[in-house]
Order: structure tokens, then C-alpha cells, then sequence
């Protein structure tokens, strides 16, 4: 086993804490630990906010995971790396994931799935390797999300956590790549693998949405309906493919029986990116019988249930699911972010802001009040 290359301190900086679900986050000075071994402890550059971040922040089912730091969608550059990481070297340019390929468990080498057992999502706000956290305030352990926690000018991840990427790549755009953009294009290209002449349909067009809208229309479906309850998407969504739109809260008839008139029964592709399982039902009803496919992307704040008809399931429709868009990270990000410098995907027209550190709050809010596409935070601004 190789030595550490360098003996890291610990260090200390700013990181915005959430106490308590749902309230403002707090700038705190934390101790950040140095990497253990297979970590690397990351200086942030930008961070962008995801949709889950908030539900994550404003969900009451966890209240022992306070203090705690969310974040996940994320560009840094490595500061100090533990023992055993060959991977990466100090001032190399990284993206987190929300997700790990640690590359031997039976998902990783199945090649069907990024469900990896060792590093998959983590959900109990400590870190997967020795189930502790890196953070604390005044000795007090302060909880991590998703194993990234990206609302800190330092933290710490697994090294198969993290994917290197070129030091020439716009660190506050290419942060989006990390869960956002990536999961809505892997829903569209490799979940459901979107036929030319197709036609689809998604519920919801924030950045997920928009994004699962930009992989249709690169595959060449013939008709993009955009269902959501904020008009203004249409504007946005046509740049991104979105050839129609729907607006329930305008509609005297069941969505479903809308997207079948469009659609000579049903669309090929539905997509589910609101977080809402009343919509899940919504979009298995609108794709057709025999082939019909429903992605769902969507977290849920309220209601984990789907329920659905048996009769749509034994005509041939298909449900699923997928996390990051099916792609295993170390695998197959590089991919999308030579995609994002070759211009040939469509990444920052969805940032509608920027904004420094010292502004998070105003940040979540945005998102809350469902006033944004990503806002992006840049850490070293105050
Ligand atoms: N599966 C994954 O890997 C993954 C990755 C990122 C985000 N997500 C989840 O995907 C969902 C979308 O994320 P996002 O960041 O794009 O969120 P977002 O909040 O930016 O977008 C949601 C969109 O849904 C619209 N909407 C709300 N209620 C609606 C309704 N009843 N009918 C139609 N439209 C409605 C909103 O106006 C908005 O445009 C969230 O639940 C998020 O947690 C999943
Ligand atoms: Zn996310
Ligand atoms: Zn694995």
C-alpha cells in the first residue's frame, strides 16, 4: 500500500449548517478532518442547488441528522488526499457524485446498474467507509448528505466519489454535470434509450426535466410535449426541444386524456421530474399500450407510494426508475463532460443565477419558492 503523500491537518473554514429542517442555513466556522484512507478532501469551488437539497433540507423525517451540511451538486479542486488514493494528486480538478462506483461490488461489474453496494446513496449523513462523519463544530459531529456535502469551502468524499475532469472545464457550469443535468440526459439516452421519431412526454421542466427534454430532442423525437404548472417554462423549454406544452392547472381534462389525443394513444417515453407519485400515475397513463415506457427521475417530499392500474402494467407499459440517469459515475461521466466542452450538449442556459457563499439562503429560497433553474454559489466569493 502506498504512504500518504503529504500528513493534511485538519482544517477549518466556513460551511453553511442547517440546525434544523426547513431553517435558514447558518455560515459556521467546521473542523474539517483530513482524509482517511481511499478519501480525498476537497477544496469547493462552485456548487450548484438541486431540487433534493431542499426537500432533503425541509423534510422533517430525519430530525437526528441536524446539524448537518447538504450540497451534492458540486466542482472542487483536490487539496489533500489519504493513504492508498492513486487516483488523484493534489490541484486536481474533480466533480463530486451523490453516488459511488467503487468498480468490484456485483452492481459495478454487472454493467447494468450504478447501484453500487459499497458507495450507492448514502443516506444516514455519514461518510461509507467507517460510518462516521468529517465535520464538527466545537467537537460536536456535524452530519453529511449524500456522503458530498458541497455547502462547505472544504469537505471530504470517498475518492470513488468523485470524477477528475479537465482543468480548462468551467467549474461553475460544469458543477451541474454532478447530478442535475446528467441524471435528466442518462433518463432519456440510457434509461429509456429514446427512438428517432418518438414521441415523449415530461412532467416537470426544471433542470431535470429540461435536461431529460435536450436528450429526446438530440435523439430526434418527433414531438416533446412539456407538462407544468409554471407558464413560463414553455419560453425555456422550447430552447431545450420542447415542441408543445401543457399547463394542468389551465386544463378542464385529464392530463393523461390530452397527451393521448396528442399522441394517437399515449406516448412512446413519459418522464416523471417533479417528485410527486400522483404524477408518476399521471405519466404511466399517458404513454401507450404494447411499449409505452414511464422513467420516473422524481424525489418525492410526501406519499413513497406509486399505485397504478394493473390493467396498464398487462397492456406492455413499463415503469421505472433510475438515480443519476443510470450512469455509473467514474464510467461514464467523463463522457458527458467531453460532450459539454465539445458544446455539444446544452448545459448553462440552465443557471439563472450566481451567486457568492454568503448568499445560500437567498439561494434555497429561490429554489423554495420555485423561482430558478440552478443557482450557482461560488465558495471563495463572500
Ligand atoms: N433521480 C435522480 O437522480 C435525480 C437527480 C436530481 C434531481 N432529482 C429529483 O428530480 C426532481 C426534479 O428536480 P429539479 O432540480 O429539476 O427540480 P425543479 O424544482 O427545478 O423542477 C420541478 C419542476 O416541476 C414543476 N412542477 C411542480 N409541480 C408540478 C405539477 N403538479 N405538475 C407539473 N409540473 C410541476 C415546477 O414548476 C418545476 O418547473 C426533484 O424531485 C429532484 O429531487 C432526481
Ligand atoms: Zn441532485
Ligand atoms: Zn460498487
Amino acid at each position: 500500500m502506498s504512504s500518504p503523500v503529504n500528513s493534511p491537518a485538519v482544517i477549518t473554514c466556513k460551511a453553511a449548517v442547517a440546525w434544523a429542517p426547513g431553517e435558514p442555513l447558518v455560515l459556521e466556522e467546521v473542523a474539517v478532518e483530513p482524509p482517511k484512507p481511499m478519501e480525498i478532501r476537497i477544496k469547493v469551488v462552485c456548487t450548484s442547488i438541486c431540487r433534493s437539497d431542499v426537500t432533503q433540507w425541509e423534510s422533517k423525517a430525519q430530525p437526528d441528522l441536524f446539524p448537518r451540511i447538504f450540497g451534492h451538486e458540486a466542482s472542487g479542486i483536490v487539496e489533500s488526499v489519504g493513504e492508498g488514493v492513486t487516483e488523484f494528486e493534489v490541484g486536481d480538478y474533480v466533480l463530486t457524485v451523490f453516488i459511488g462506483e467503487c468498480g468490484t461490488c456485483k452492481h459495478c461489474v454487472s454493467g447494468k446498474s450504478n447501484m453500487c453496494q459499497k458507495l450507492g446513496l448514502e443516506r444516514k449523513g455519514l461518510m461509507h467507509t467507517d460510518q462516521k462523519t468529517r465535520f464538527s463544530i466545537k467537537g460536536k459531529p456535524v452530519y453529511h448528505y449524500c456522503a458530498v456535502s458541497s455547502f462547505s469551502e472544504y469537505t471530504v468524499v470517498h475518492s470513488n466519489c468523485a470524477v477528475k475532469i479537465s482543468s480548462s472545464a468551467s467549474m461553475d457550469r460544469i458543477c451541474l454535470l454532478s447530478c442535475g443535468v446528467s441524471a435528466g440526459l442518462g433518463a432519456a439516452w440510457k434509461v429509456a434509450d429514446i427512438s428517432k421519431g418518438s414521441t415523449v412526454v415530461i412532467f416537470g421542466l426544471g433542470t431535470v426535466g429540461l435536461s431529460v427534454a435536450q436528450g429526446a430532442k438530440i435523439r430526434g423525437a418527433s414531438k416533446i410535449i412539456g407538462v407544468d404548472t409554471n407558464p413560463e417554462k414553455y419560453e425555456k423549454g422550447k430552447a431545450f426541444g420542447i415542441t408543445d406544452f401543457i399547463n394542468p392547472d389551465e386544463c378542464s381534462e385529464p392530463i393523461q386524456q390530452i397527451v393521448k389525443k396528442m399522441t394517437d394513444g399515449g406516448a412512446d417515453y413519459s418522464f416523471e421530474c417533479v417528485g410527486d407519485t400522483g404524477i408518476v400515475s399521471t405519466a404511466l397513463q399517458s404513454c401507450c399500450d404494447g411499449w409505452g415506457l414511464t422513467v420516473t427521475l422524481g424525489v418525492p417530499k410526501v406519499k413513497p407510494e406509486v399505485s397504478a392500474h394493473y390493467a396498464v402494467l398487462l397492456s406492455g407499459r413499463t415503469l421505472k426508475g433510475s438515480l443519476f440517469g443510470g450512469w455509473r459515475p467514474k464510467s461514464d461521466l467523463p463522457l458527458l463532460v467531453d460532450k459539454y466542452m465539445n458544446k455539444e450538449i446544452e448545459v448553462d442556459e440552465l443557471v439563472t443565477h450566481d451567486m457568492p457563499f454568503s448568499r445560500i439562503n437567498e439561494a434555497l429560497n429561490l429554489m423554495r419558492e420555485r423561482k430558478c433553474l440552478r443557482c450557482v454559489i461560488h465558495m471563495s466569493e463572500q
